[in-house]
């Protein structure tokens, strides 16, 4: 079977557990984790099914190693590719920027030819306002975690996501 390639990016660790989380729930042996840190640009084409992740820092910016990586990430191709995007946010202290590296992230990858999958209602969170949502505000362009306002979903949340994303990705 094709492998699963997962990118994220992490400033204190959060973005790290749920790629690992992820991981495991879908299957350790078809996830390949990278960081962004160290990641190049070609890595991504090697995989047909691609997970990516942030957290969003600093009133609505992108993560540290993902800034880094950001001009190589606008020059990948992504035709013929399913992305699939999670990001981590605060959705009460950071209310009008939640998630919106998430929401980056997506479009660039949309723009560049893929496929978006793992989209995920609103219901459930309460925030003001979100680079990461469609236009009619009723979803999420991936999955939303918030390990600092309701941990205890991040478990469920990941379990729903990576069914429906395998689902998605044609994984069986
Ligand atoms: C100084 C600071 C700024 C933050 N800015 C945002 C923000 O603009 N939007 C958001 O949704 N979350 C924001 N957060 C919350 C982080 O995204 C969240 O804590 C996340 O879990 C951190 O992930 P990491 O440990 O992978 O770096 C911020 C947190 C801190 C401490």
């Amino acid at each position: 079977m094709s492998k699963v390639g997962l990118f994220y990016g992490t400033d204190t660790g959060n973005t790290e557990r749920v790629a690992d989380l992820i991981k495991d729930k879908m299957g350790a042996d078809i996830v390949e984790v990278h960081d962004i840190a160290t990641a190049k640009a070609d890595e991504f084409a090697q995989y047909q099914n691609i997970i990516l992740g942030q957290p969003t820092w600093y009133y609505g910016e992108l993560q540290s190693s993902w800034d880094d990586f950001w001009e190589d990430f606008k020059g990948i191709d992504f035709s013929g590719k399913t992305v699939a995007c999670f990001g981590l946010g605060d959705q009460a202290d950071y209310s009008e920027y939640f998630l919106d590296a998430m929401g980056f992230m997506h479009d660039i990858a949309v723009e560049n030819g893929a496929t978006p999958a793992g989209y995920t209602s609103t219901a459930g969170y309460e925030f003001d306002e979100s680079k990461a949502v469609t236009e009619d505000g009723e979803f999420f362009v991936g999955l939303g975690i918030d390990e600092d306002q309701q941990p205890e979903m991040t478990d469920s949340r990941i379990d729903e996501w990576v069914a429906q994303v395998k689902e998605e990705m044609g994984i069986a």
